[in-house]
């Protein structure tokens, strides 16, 4: 056997690795613009009291983030045009571009939201009884909602049977993510008294410069929020200061100061990802819901592993909504499984990409994955039942061509 060259020692690429002669050092290194954030506003936490029995002891400090209220009684936002609830698709569009956020008014109906509250009150009391309740610094967590009621699984369709105003909502996140954009979790966030406020950030965490969102929050209000329940917390105009900072390699500056949101319950408020933001402080004895659902671009990872977590029973229930929501559509740039989906763009119903049959014949152990194949294979190992063959050709059945490598194989005529 000839040696392995030297260049391709371990110890030999280590002597040739010093930090200074890395590619990109400079760019994979900043911290911008959270650095420059905080050097220029001494005030911002981006790191919340660590013990909420400690509250209101010594972590508190006046002038800090969340010492504020809501926009109409902050004296230096109160003359400004902050965002309205409205209706109207103009202004929740102007209020987007400005702010960085809209808020959409009776998204829900009463009703609507008399369903999801009662769920999530329930969902929160079994979890705390099965021992298993998600806390979190400001109260609790009801993660991967999808597999716990009906109601959100039409939630994160934005079905009207669920939000009447799902159309209007939905047009706002395809003009500001692209199509075929994909759900990041649904998370029912609640907020108790005695939590401590979060650190201020950024949802979006990659491609700080970027000119629109990669990332959407639609949060559905539950309960009213405010100043004295935990309303989100959040900079007015923060997602375009601290794109165009990060794109002019300037530092951001002085911030103006962060306001409560305040939105009764039933409206949407949807937050563009580069916004700054944090769950507030709820000083109520009435716990504070909402549901967080974010959206993304289709190539993004998504927060909740929906392809494993999802239950077989939603699953198999799903709409092509749904699941194409929840990522089971491939694009050919992400999520193919075996190459299925090569080609595919991501849309609902296109045959081509849609990946959910592989999950099922997991659950059910029949999951054949094709493995090592040669000349030398057996006809047994040739003609096996791989599932790629049978959701190819299911695929193709539902009219739509097989993508590009996948057809026109020997083993699959
Ligand atoms: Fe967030």
């Amino acid at each position: 056997m000839s040696p392995v060259p030297v260049e391709f020692d371990p110890v030999h690429v280590a002597a040739n690795a010093a930090t200074d002669l890395h590619m990109y050092r400079d760019e994979l290194a900043s911290k911008d613009p959270m650095h420059s954030v905080l050097e220029a506003n001494p005030e911002i936490y981006f790191v919340p009291p660590k013990r909420s029995s400690e509250w209101g002891q010594w972590e508190f400090k006046p002038g800090s983030y969340y010492d504020t209220t809501v926009g109409s009684k902050h004296l230096f936002w109160r003359d400004k045009d902050l965002p309205i609830t409205t209706k109207d698709i103009r202004r929740l569009r102007a209020d987007m571009l400005n702010w960085g956020y809209c808020k959409i008014d009776n998204a829900l109906s009463a009703e609507q939201v008399a369903v999801i509250r009662q769920r999530v009150l329930e969902q929160a009391e079994g979890e705390r009884l099965a021992g298993i309740a998600q806390r979190t610094p400001s109260g609790q967590n009801i993660n991967c909602c999808v597999n716990k009621g009906r109601c959100f699984e039409k939630l994160i369709e934005q079905h009207p049977d669920a939000v009447q105003a799902g159309p209007l909502v939905e047009q706002i996140v395809l003009e500001a993510l692209g199509p075929n954009w994909i759900s990041n979790s649904l998370i029912a966030s609640i907020s108790l008294k005695g939590g401590v406020p979060q650190a201020l950030h950024q949802d979006q965490d990659i491609a700080l410069d970027s000119r629109s969102p990669l990332t959407l929050n639609v949060m559905t209000v539950i309960t009213d929020i405010d100043e004295t329940n935990g309303g989100t917390l959040v900079i007015p105009g923060s997602h375009r200061t601290l794109s165009d900072a990060v794109r002019a390699q300037e530092p951001v500056g002085k911030l103006p100061p962060a306001i409560n949101m305040d939105a009764r319950a039933g409206t949407i408020v949807i937050t563009d990802g580069r916004l700054v933001h944090s769950t507030g402080i709820n000083y109520t004895d009435i716990p504070r819901i909402v549901m967080l659902n974010g959206m993304q671009h289709p190539v993004i990872r998504q927060q909740e592993n929906w392809m494993l977590s999802v239950s077989p029973k939603v699953l198999k229930r799903a709409s092509p909504k749904l699941l194409q929501r929840m990522g089971y559509q491939a694009t050919n740039a992400a999520q193919t499984n075996e190459g299925h989906g090569f080609g595919a763009t991501g849309s609902v119903n296109e045959a081509a990409g849609l990946t959910v049959d592989f999950r099922l014949a997991a659950d059910d152990g029949h999951y054949l994955r094709v493995g090592e194949l040669s000349p030398n294979s057996t006809a047994e190992e040739l003609n096996a039942p791989y599932t790629l063959r049978e959701v190819v050709a299911k695929a193709r059945a539902g009219g739509q061509s097989a993508p590009v490598g996948i057809g026109g194989t020997k083993a699959n005529p």
